[in-house]
Order: structure tokens, then C-alpha cells, then sequence
């Protein structure tokens, strides 16, 4: 039984916003961080500071286990088959930059063509673009509905021969739908086209199987699943990352390289993790997912439907607001208030206790499809209550022109 009260208990940010006297609705942005993960980090620094893979005292050893762990925890929260197919970066943009470089600058050539679609966010179009430019391949979208929505049907249409990359988010962070990532693999492979999947906004809420749903490439970002900043993951199946290059070289990458510039790398994931990496945010991160699979992904994402479906249920008591996403299954709920710039909207919010984010989400193509150049955003994650959502639909009922430009000034 998913308890919210007892998780709150655990997030020391619900106390600093009971005393700043705010709601908190923008977890796609970044999430909290529980207890036990600041402590980690903090452990880290307090007592076991050292760098990794490079010396030779036992407090190295120690925090390199501890890293190569958080390895395998990972592997293990994804149901990869090997931890060897975990790269740690930076984050969801630098692994989707590290996949575009790698694979697509590496394989791709002219007349080759990249599908994705139009809600992509920037971190997973722009490489693409670049890829584009560099090798001549081109791009193609997928059409989606008139509401943002993904029909399978228009998948197949825009598949053929040259199609060598999907590159898409398996949970658009604007609109909140989950994409049917199990077909699409299925469909890919057959084209022999390799699928990557831009998992961001779906991995902290999702049970992700990347076996089950036969994904080549998985990105997403720690932050955003309770874990600290600095920290992405790149999954990827064990034989592509073994074709890929890396995107950046030095130290810790290679395991030789001579005066004539021979350089040999070492096997994946350390070819692609070259000099020192977040440690202490990946040893966070592993106590962000151990505190996930405590919860059970199935609770989380159980209880991230309800709150989710309570949210869109009340917004249809709201008259002056348009929902863009409404068929949406997870975390986000994306609107105007009819006749308000989404700004002002937002400043309104804040200035009533509520943190959501306003503007177009770093997914500026979308809005040619939902006719929208400016939304506002508000996404829930495991600690929000329907209560938090109560007080957002009742201060949107009192929202009104005067009071948001009021707000603005
Ligand atoms: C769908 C999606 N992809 C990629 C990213 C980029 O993530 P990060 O900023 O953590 O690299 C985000 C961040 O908001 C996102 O929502």
C-alpha cells in the first residue's frame, strides 16, 4: 500500500515548502532528493573522498566498488543483461548527444534518414540536426494527431528502407503521453533501423524493462528521478556501444596510447567515461534508485496514475482553462487560462505559493502542432497529494487578467 504521507516524511524539501508556504508542481523540471541520497552524498565527502579507478589506497578501492555497484544497481532497476551496457554521464543531454555523436555521426551517411517526431525536446532533436549537417542523412517526422497524439498507424506509414534511426521520448515532457515503445522497437528491427529512446520524463515514473521493450539506446537524466544533478545515464546494447566512439577522449578511457598518437580504448562503459566523473553524484543516484525499488516501480507508477487522473478530473471543473493534454497518461498536465499569457499565468501562481514552469519546454516544434505558442506546465511525482492539486484548481478558478498582470509588474 503506497503511503504518500510516510514518503514526504522522507523529502526535507516538503518541510522548507510548508515554511515558505508553497506547493511544488514542477518535478518534470527536477525532482526532490530524499534523505538517504543527500546523505550519500554528503557521506561521500565527510568520509570517503577520493577519487575513482586511480588509486591505489584502500578509501579508492573502496569508492570505486561503490561506483562500479551503482553500476550494476542500475543495470539491475533497468533489467539490463549486463552492467557493462551502463554509461554514466552527465545527464539525458549528454547521453542523446553522446548516442547522436557516437552512433549517428559514426554510421550514418547521405540519404540515410533519422525518424523522429515533432514533440521532441531540444536535447533530443538538435544532435540530430547536427548529425544531419555532418553526414548528410535527413530528417523525417512521424505525423502526430492534431492533439499532440501518436498513432501507430502513421509510425508504419512514415517507416521504409532508409529509415536507419527512431529517435523519440518514450513520455513527452509537454504532453505527457507514453509512446508504445514495444511496437516501435518491433516495427524499427524489422526495417533493421536502431531505436533511441529519449527516457528523461519516463524512466522516474515508468517500470522500464529495456529487455522487454528491446530498446537499442535508453537516456535519461538522474535528477529527475530523485537523484543528484550531474548524473545521466546512457544504456545501450552491448554490441552498439562496442561499435561506438566516444565523444569525448583522456584519462580513465583509454588503456594505452603511444607518442605516434595510437590510441587503444578499453571496452564500454569506461571507453566513454573519460576523466572524472560525478562520483558523488552516481553513489547518490544509487540510493535514488535502491529508495525507487524500495517503493516498488509498480507503486510509483500505480500511484503517479491516480494523482495524475484526479488532476485531469478536476481541471474539467475549470471553464477558463484549456488542457492540452488530456488523454495524457503520467505526471503532466499542460494548459492556458483562456485569454492569459502563460506568463503572467505563472507569475499569478507564484505569487499564490505554486511552483510550475510556463513557456514552451524547450519543445519549440510541438507548438506548431498544438497551435500553442506558450503553456503552462504542471507535473506531480511520487510526493504530491490531492490536496496540492485542490489548492491549484482553486486558485485557478479565482485567476483572472487584472490579478496576473498584477503579479507580473
Ligand atoms: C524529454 C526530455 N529530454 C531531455 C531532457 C534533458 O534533460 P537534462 O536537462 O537533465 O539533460 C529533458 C529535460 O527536461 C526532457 O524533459
Amino acid at each position: 500500500m503506497y503511503d504518500v504521507l510516510k514518503v514526504r516524511n522522507d523529502f526535507p524539501m516538503i518541510q522548507t515548502l510548508k515554511e515558505r508556504h508553497m506547493i511544488y508542481l514542477d518535478s518534470a523540471a527536477t525532482s526532490f532528493k530524499p534523505q538517504c541520497v543527500i546523505d550519500k552524498v554528503n557521506e561521500y565527502y565527510t568520509k570517503e573522498n577520493a577519487n575513482i579507478h586511480r588509486g591505489d589506497y584502500d578509501l579508492s578501492f573502496e569508492v570505486s566498488d561503490e561506483y562500479e555497484n551503482a553500476r550494476k544497481t542500475c543495470a539491475k532497476f533497468l533489467n539490463a543483461k549486463k552492467w557493462e551496457e551502463i554509461v554514466f554521464t552527465n545527464g539525458a543531454s549528454s547521453a542523446l548527444n553522446l548516442v547522436a555523436y557516437g552512433y549517428g555521426q559514426k554510421f550514418l551517411k547521405e540519404g540515410d534518414v533519422i525518424l523522429s517526431t515533432e514533440a521532441e525536446h531540444a536535447s533530443n532533436i538538435l544532435p540530430w540536426f547536427k548529425v544531419s549537417e555532418v553526414t548528410g542523412a535527413k530528417i523525417e517526422y512521424i505525423a502526430l494527431n492534431h492533439d499532440g497524439t501518436f498513432d501507430i498507424e502513421s509510425f508504419k506509414k512514415a517507416m521504409h528502407e532508409g529509415v536507419k534511426v527512431v529517435t523519440l521520448a518514450h513520455v513527452s515532457n509537454v504532453l505527457g503521453y507514453i509512446m508504445p515503445i514495444k511496437e516501435i522497437t518491433k516495427i524499427a528491427h524489422e526495417y533493421g533501423a536502431v531505436v533511441v529512446v529519449d527516457g528523461a520524463q519516463s524512466v522516474p515514473h515508468l517500470k522500464t524493462d529495456v529487455c522487454d521493450l528491446d530498446m537499442d539506446f535508453l537516456c535519461f537524466s538522474s535528477h529527475k528521478m530523485l537523484g543528484p544533478s550531474g548524473v545521466g545515464v546512457l544504456y545501450g546494447k552491448y554490441e552498439l556501444l562496442d561499435q561506438m566512439d566516444p565523444f569525448m577522449l583522456g584519462g580513465g578511457s583509454n588503456a594505452r596510447f603511444d607518442i605516434c598518437g595510437n590510441i587503444l580504448l578499453k571496452n564500454p562503459p569506461f571507453k566513454f567515461e573519460a576523466g572524472t566523473p560525478c562520483v558523488e553524484g552516481v553513489l547518490g543516484f544509487k540510493r535514488a534508485l535502491e529508495y525507487l525499488m524500495d517503493l516498488g516501480m509498480d507503486n510509483v507508477q500505480k500511484y503517479g496514475h491516480e494523482l495524475h487522473a484526479y488532476f485531469m478530473e478536476r481541471m474539467k471543473e475549470l471553464d477558463n482553462v484549456e488542457v492540452y493534454n488530456p488523454h495524457a497518461q503520467t505526471s503532466i498536465v499542460t494548459f492556458n487560462v483562456k485569454n492569459i499569457f502563460a506568463q503572467d499565468v505563472a507569475a499569478y501562481l507564484n505569487k499564490m505559493g505554486i511552483a510550475c514552469r510556463s513557456g514552451n519546454h524547450c519543445a519549440k516544434i510541438l507548438l506548431n502542432v498544438i497551435g500553442a505558442s506558450e503553456t503552462i506546465r504542471a507535473s506531480v511525482y511520487l510526493y504530491n497529494t490531492k490536496e496540492e492539486i485542490d489548492y491549484l484548481i482553486e486558485t485557478l478558478k479565482g485567476v483572472t487578467l487584472e490579478k496576473c498582470i498584477g503579479a507580473s509588474l
